[in-house]
């Protein structure tokens, strides 16, 4: 597996590729890979010749407060488990590289990135989109793989690719999870082994509300009532939010149609530790 540190390096390796007739897909990632991203690799190798994987916790994507300084990084056992999960390249900026000196250029998308997780960390998105358009400029990819596990992420880099006309395909891979529900996640090391063993009650809540919707619930109110009591009532964790919400355009619903996407999601902390999770559904 190649490793390249620069991006005028990764540039011109990515044009290079392409010349040679080469596809290419990039799995963007901020490191600590666990199965999760193995997954999205492995997805990334079916559509294309040449696999890239970028490893940059990106600093611009984390408000005051949050966890920046202690995001776990290990980038020996990331380039291991990057080669096994079968990545041909392994793109690793340093932050000063990315963001040099006089760095004031961002990309901000509006409605979508406002509420859930966006109401919550309101520099959140800016970052997300301004990093994934420059490792969009810097790997050239054909097309970029995702996981569901960020479902809001997805919706606003989808919005991105589509006003900025980025000539690159999405692929979005359902989330992977431990034998017990709990979405697989970096962020899953902080918790306590009393915290670990509450979670999964967030995606069996979740789990509830879509087979309500199956049986023929069609209000949102009591699906959010539902999963909020059984957080409530199972966990230790304090609820951020409960969100029914359009799966296009995240506006919170009240009733739901048949035929529409509908995005079940919520944000939960444990202790110091924020878990999210969703389930994307289509109501029958
Ligand atoms: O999902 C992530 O790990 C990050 O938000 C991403 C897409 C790599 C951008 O830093």
């Amino acid at each position: 597996m190649n490793i390249v540190s620069d991006p005028r390096v990764m540039q011109r390796e990515a044009e290079k590729l392409r010349l040679a007739g080469k596809r290419l897909a990039v799995v963007p990632t901020m490191g600590a890979l666990h199965e999760g991203h193995c997954t999205l690799l492995r997805e990334a190798r079916k559509h294309a010749d040449c696999v890239i994987v970028t490893v940059f916790v990106n600093p611009a994507q984390f408000g005051e407060g949050e966890d920046f300084a202690r995001y776990p990084r290990d980038l020996p056992a990331d380039t291991a488990r990057a080669a096994e999960a079968g990545a041909d390249l392994l793109f690793s900026p340093d932050a000063a590289a990315m963001y040099g000196d006089g760095y004031q250029t961002f990309v901000t998308v509006e409605q979508v990135a406002k509420p859930l997780e966006g109401a919550l960390r309101p520099i959140h998105f800016r970052g997300v989109a301004t990093v994934v358009a420059k490792l969009f400029h810097l790997t050239k990819p054909h097309v970029a793989v995702f996981g569901q596990k960020d479902a809001q992420q997805v919706v606003v880099i989808s919005r991105m690719v589509k006003d900025l006309d980025f000539d690159c395909e999405l692929i979005i891979v359902p989330t992977v999870r431990e034998s017990d529900g709990l979405a697989r996640s970096s962020r899953n090391v902080y918790l306590t082994p009393a915290q670990r063993k509450e979670a999964p009650v967030l995606y069996a809540s979740l789990k509830g509300a879509a087979d309500a919707v199956a049986n023929g619930e069609r209000s949102a109110a009591p699906l959010t009532a539902a999963i909020r009591a059984a957080i409530t009532s199972r966990t230790s964790g304090t609820i951020d939010y409960v969100s029914v919400a359009d799966g296009d355009t995240l506006r919170e619903l009240a009733a739901l149609e048949h035929g529409q996407h509908i995005l079940v999601s919520l944000a939960v902390k444990f202790g110091t530790t924020r878990l999210i999770d969703n389930i994307p559904l289509t109501v029958a």
